[in-house]
C-alpha cells in the first residue's frame, strides 16, 4: 500500500492510549490514512501530530457523538476502509459482591453498547461501498474467569458481536475479527502496577513466554488482519497474550517450568 490521499482510510477508535497510538503508527507505516478517535482529544491530536494522523474526538457513552464521528470520517478524510475498535473503559480487580454499579453501568455503556454502536456507525458505508475490514479488541478475560467482574463481560459480549457481525456482513464484503490482548504494558497498566493495583511479576508467571506483551504486538496482529493479507479470515478471535492461555493447567504441576538448561 502506498500513502497519500488516495491512500486507504482506517479510524482508530481509543487511538490515544497505548495499544491505540501502536495501531496508529502501524497502520500508517504500512500505507493507511489514519483517523485518531477518542475521548481524549488533546491526547489524540498529540498522536494524531506524531504519527502523521488526523484526529477527532469520540465518546461511546454517547450515540450522537459515534454518529457524527463516523460522518466525519467520510466526508472529511474518506471512505472508511478500516476500523480498529481499541476504546474501552477499563476496570480494576475486586469481589463481585463489593461491585460498583455506576461503574458497571459505565463499563456497559462504552464496551459493550458503544462497540456495537461504532461498528453498526462505520460499517454504514462500507456495506454501500461493499468493502471493509474491522478488528475489535476483546481481552483473554473473555475466556475465563477473573475478577474484572464488569470488563470481562463486556469483552466476552464483543467476541460474541464480532462473530454476529462477520457472518451477517459477509457476503456484503465486510470481514471481522477480534484481537485478544493479555497483560500488554500500556502506560495504562503501568500506572495501574505503580499504584499497586496490579503486580506485573505476578503476570508474569502466568505466562509461557514469561514476559508480558509489548503495545506494538498487539497493533500488529490488528494490523495483519485488517490488510488485505488475511483477506479470508473473518469471524475470528485471535489471543496475542505471550501464552498465558496456554498455561492454564500447570499451576496444578508445579507452574510453568523454567528454561531448558543448555
Ligand atoms: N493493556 C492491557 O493489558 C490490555 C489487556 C487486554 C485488553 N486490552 C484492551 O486493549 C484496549 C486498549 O487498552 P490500553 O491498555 O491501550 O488502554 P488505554 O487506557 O491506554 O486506552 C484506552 C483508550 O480508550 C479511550 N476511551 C476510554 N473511554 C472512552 C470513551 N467513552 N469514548 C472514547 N474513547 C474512550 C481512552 O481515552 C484511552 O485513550 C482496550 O480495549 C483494552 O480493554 C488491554
Amino acid at each position: 500500500m502506498s500513502g497519500g490521499d488516495h491512500a486507504p482510510v482506517a479510524a482508530v477508535t481509543g487511538g490515544a492510549g497505548g495499544i491505540g497510538e501502536a495501531c496508529v503508527r502501524r497502520l500508517r507505516s504500512d500505507g493507511w490514512q489514519v483517523v485518531v478517535l477518542d475521548i481524549d482529544i488533546d491526547q489524540a491530536r498529540a498522536v494524531a501530530e506524531r504519527h502523521g494522523a488526523v484526529a477527532h474526538a469520540i465518546d461511546l457513552a454517547d450515540e450522537r457523538s459515534i454518529e457524527e464521528a463516523a460522518a466525519f470520517v467520510e466526508r472529511e478524510v474518506g471512505p472508511c476502509q478500516g476500523l480498529a475498535a481499541v476504546a474501552a473503559h477499563l476496570e480494576n480487580p475486586h469481589r463481585p459482591e463489593s461491585q460498583d454499579y455506576a461503574e458497571w453501568e459505565d463499563i456497559l455503556r462504552v464496551n459493550l453498547t458503544g462497540t456495537f454502536r461504532t461498528l453498526t456507525c462505520f460499517g454504514r458505508g462500507m456495506l454501500e461501498r461493499r468493502s471493509g475490514s474491522i478488528v475489535t479488541v476483546g481481552s483473554i478475560t473473555a475466556f475465563n474467569s477473573s475478577p474484572l467482574q464488569a470488563y470481562g463481560p463486556t469483552k466476552a459480549a464483543i467476541i460474541n458481536i464480532s462473530r454476529n457481525l462477520a457472518v451477517a456482513w459477509g457476503r456484503s464484503g465486510i470481514r471481522v475479527n477480534c484481537v485478544c490482548p493479555g497483560p500488554t504494558r500500556t502506560p495504562a497498566v503501568e500506572a495501574s502496577y505503580a499504584r499497586g493495583e496490579r503486580n506485573p511479576d505476578t503476570m508474569i508467571r502466568e505466562t509461557a513466554l514469561g514476559r508480558l506483551v509489548r503495545p506494538e504486538e498487539v497493533a500488529n496482529a490488528i494490523a495483519f488482519l485488517l490488510s488485505e493479507d488475511a483477506g479470508a479470515i473473518t469471524g475470528i478471535e485471535l489471543p496475542v497474550d505471550s501464552g498465558t492461555l496456554a498455561t492454564q493447567l500447570w499451576g496444578l504441576y508445579g507452574g510453568v517450568p523454567e528454561p531448558m538448561e543448555r
